[in-house]
């Protein structure tokens, strides 16, 4: 992926996340992550290369593959003079969902993440961490198979994170498929089956977190983090 006439942002990448997995993203600002959701989601178009979603091509069956995830991207700040049920009602109206199986959703959805009373308010009044619980609910409403959030944590709070790492985790035991991109590796560290670590837009390592830590022994995995991407923690 090259941005105008710069270098490559992002290269010679391959991974997959298979059924029942939650794979996490890590690396250091600027290092790619955003970039490479944006070419899987089919927001930016890579120059070689290409990436499915539950089978679907990205680029040549572009509404299949839409139509198979979720994606919470890393802005909230959307279209900020609807109210929060708009914009929900207006991302299902996107997806085709029928009345009935929305309202129940949506619902379902609004409970968990404790927005009921804000709904009717346009999003320009809600806190930030209040339109991020907005951008999931609107994402999970046609409830695909997988999910791609670019640091959907960031402003939630302990209660909505919880639930939000609740849901992740169920949802990949039943079969589905998960990746997040975070720079908070305790919640990578908990939550993740493989991570994904990248840095100048090439992987640095990808696999289980037991596996990075075994490689480096009496070492935690932010001190691994911060000497693969050219860090130095002095002494431990
Ligand atoms: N629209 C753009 N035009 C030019 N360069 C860009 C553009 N978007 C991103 N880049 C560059 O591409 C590289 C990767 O950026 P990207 O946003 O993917 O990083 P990231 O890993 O998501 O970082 P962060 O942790 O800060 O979100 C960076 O060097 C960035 O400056
Ligand atoms: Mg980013």
């Amino acid at each position: 992926m090259v941005y105008g006439k710069g270098p490559k942002a992002v290269d010679d990448l391959s991974f997959e996340i298979r059924p029942g997995e939650i794979v996490g993203f890590a690396g250091p600002n600027g290092a790619g992550k955003t970039t490479v959701i944006k070419m899987l989601t089919g927001i930016l178009k890579p120059k070689e290369g290409n990436a499915s979603i539950h089978g679907f091509d990205i680029v040549k069956e572009s509404v299949q593959a839409k139509q198979n995830f979720a994606y919470v991207a890393d802005d909230p700040d959307v279209l900020l003079q609807l109210t929060g049920l708009e914009y929900i009602n207006y991302i299902a109206d996107l997806y085709g969902i029928s009345v009935e199986d929305r309202k129940k959703r949506i619902q379902e959805l609004v409970g968990r993440f404790g927005m009921e009373d804000a709904l009717g308010t346009p999003m320009r009044e809600y806190s930030h961490g209040m339109r991020q619980k907005t951008m999931i609910i609107a994402a999970l409403v046609h409830n695909p198979p997988a999910w791609i959030l670019d640091e959907p944590m960031t402003g939630l709070d302990p209660t909505a994170a919880y639930t939000l790492k609740q849901m992740m985790r169920k949802h990949a035991d039943n079969g589905n498929a998960v990746l997040f991109s975070t720079h908070v590796l305790e919640v990578a560290e908990k939550l993740c089956d493989r991570i994904l670590i990248i840095n100048h837009g090439k992987f640095l390592y990808q696999g289980t977190i037991q596996e990075l830590e075994e490689a480096h022994p009496g070492k935690s995995l932010e001190t691994i983090f911060i000497e693969m991407t050219g860090g130095n923690v002095g002494e431990e």
